[in-house]
């Protein structure tokens, strides 16, 4: 019947329905019977009704279980229909696989039984059949919105950028780190840390937390353990959650987001880390594409029409470089007024950001070297006068703005120390200074956002439509 999938289906023949002829029935996922290139007699599929479509001689079904933007038809003897099959029940339909004489589709089920598992209430159900609802309605259901064509798209792309976001790094020989979620250093040093505490905790005074005998956060980055780890096998990467108690509700702003980072020893060029950084997007990007073309093609036709140019742009074109002082000056002469006036020593504000991608051609932008008091203590030195600058580098992308931030790191024991003596804080990083004490090598690395990943891929101008489960200020639904 189908081959050598034969011996799979029947290692997968279901044993705990009730109904005999359900027991012997293979279970098929919709995108296996919708790929299938012959019919088989007596297979089973599962999953949840999307449109119900009862004529006189013939009931329409069609099902979806997630394997599949597309559902598959199911033509049943309208004798079959039961009052609970409805828009959003959960169904299991056995049956036989045939050709279809449907166009659109080469196969579809023609059922012999149909029982209904979950009934749905379609009245105070969220959502309707054949409605697209807008991103911001469906938000407001973050345990239904899966079952949306949208949603699910996404959390189908998601999944496969997760996967080839990790296949490029195994590829290119790095090695994956859990760096820890719970961290007792302010990496960025900017203070938007969620304090973590034990809920029966009482406040001591001048006690910040009787577990861990230190304060204790939730990570903002996991650079700084990566840096531990580069020093032991070169080059490694970690992908993880990330938390960030930012008062902002702008839509690419997340107190909980994923952040991929990697982190290479022996790299002396900001150079080396940009390559890796366009080779990653580049990769993962065009892996997705031939992993998920329907998704995204949905995204493209109807969530954000133009993406669909800008994307191909980006990965057709050599991302552009220019250093931060040439963008201030591109910016001092754009012909429009901003809000906040470019200015030397100033950070690159979103309007800004949007103005220097589009003077770029609307490709993605790597500004490098900024101002070494608008950086972290860990990005190195570049000792180069009074526009004194730090090997940064920031990836700015068309729609979204900064997509990613990395830096040279600081490997010079003196230059490290007297930074951090200055700031306070030579006592809490002395784990950190000795790494520059014991084998100390010139490396490199960046983070980048991967749920701006998604927006920049898709064109979703909400953040908050990437995630599953978004948390951001007076919000944490679920
Ligand atoms: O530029 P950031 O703050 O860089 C770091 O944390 C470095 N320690 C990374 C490294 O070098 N290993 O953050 C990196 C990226 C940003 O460019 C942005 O895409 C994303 O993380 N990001 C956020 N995404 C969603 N919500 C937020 N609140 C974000 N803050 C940063
Ligand atoms: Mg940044």
């Amino acid at each position: 019947m189908f081959g050598a999938r034969c011996l799979f289906l029947a290692l997968r023949r279901c044993s705990s329905a009730p109904c005999p002829k359900h027991t012997q029935a293979a279970r098929l996922r919709v995108r296996e019977a919708l790929e299938a290139q012959e019919v088989a007699d007596d297979i089973k599929v599962q999953g949840w009704v999307r449109s119900v479509r009862s004529q006189k001689e013939v009931l329409f079904l069609h099902i979806n279980d997630g394997s599949s933007l597309e559902s598959l038809q199911v033509v049943a003897d309208p004798t079959l229909e039961n009052r609970d099959l409805a828009f959003g029940s959960a169904v299991e339909v056995q049956g036989k696989l045939v050709k279809s004489l449907h166009r659109m589709q080469n196969v579809e089920l023609k059922a012999e039984n149909i029982r209904v598992l979950g009934p749905c209430d379609t009245l105070v159900f969220p959502f309707k059949p054949r409605e697209r609802p807008p991103l911001e309605y469906s938000r407001q259901f973050p345990h239904l919105r899966c079952r949306t064509n949208v949603l699910s798209s996404l959390l189908r792309v998601r999944s496969e950028a997760t996967a080839a976001i990790h296949s490029f790094f195994k590829d290119h020989g790095y090695v994956h780190i859990h760096t820890p979620i719970i961290t007792s250093n302010d990496c960025e040093g900017a203070g938007e840390l969620f304090h973590v505490k034990t809920s029966n905790e009482a406040p001591e005074p001048g006690k910040d937390s009787h577990f861990f005998n230190v304060p204790a956060f939730l990570t903002v980055s996991g650079q700084l353990h990566l840096e531990v780890m580069a020093g032991a096998f070169t080059h490694v990467f970690t992908f993880g959650p990330t938390f960030r108690a930012e008062n902002s509700q702008s839509r690419r702003h997340l107190a909980e987001f994923y952040m991929v980072e990697a982190e290479i020893s022996f790299t002396e060029s900001l150079q080396d880390i940009i390559q890796v950084i366009e080779d990653l997007f580049k990769t993962a990007t065009s892996i997705v594409l031939s992993k998920c073309p329907q998704e995204v093609e949905l995204f493209h036709k109807y969530v954000s029409p133009a993406q669909k140019g800008r994307l191909e742009q980006m990965l057709k074109n050599k991302f552009r470089i220019i250093s931060y002082t040439e963008a201030v000056e591109i910016l001092k002469q754009a012909p429009q007024t901003f809000t906040y006036q470019p200015k030397w020593g100033g950070d690159l504000q979103t309007e800004h950001e949007k103005y220097l991608v589009k003077h770029c051609g609307e490709v993605p932008v790597f500004v490098i070297n900024y101002p070494y008091e608008l950086k972290p203590f860990y990005m190195r030195d570049n000792e180069d006068g009074p526009q004194h600058t730090v090997a940064a580098v920031d990836l700015l992308v068309p729609g979204i703005g900064e997509l990613c931030g990395g830096s040279l790191r600081e490997e010079r024991l003196d230059f490290l120390q007297s930074r951090l003596e200055r700031l306070g804080l030579a006592d809490t990083y002395q784990w950190y200074l000795d790494l520059r004490q014991f084998g100390s090598v010139p490396h490199g690395g960046f983070g980048l956002g991967f749920e701006r990943y998604l927006q920049c891929i898709l064109g979703v101008d909400n953040i908050k439509d990437v995630i599953p489960f978004p948390r951001f200020p007076h919000s944490c639904l679920l």
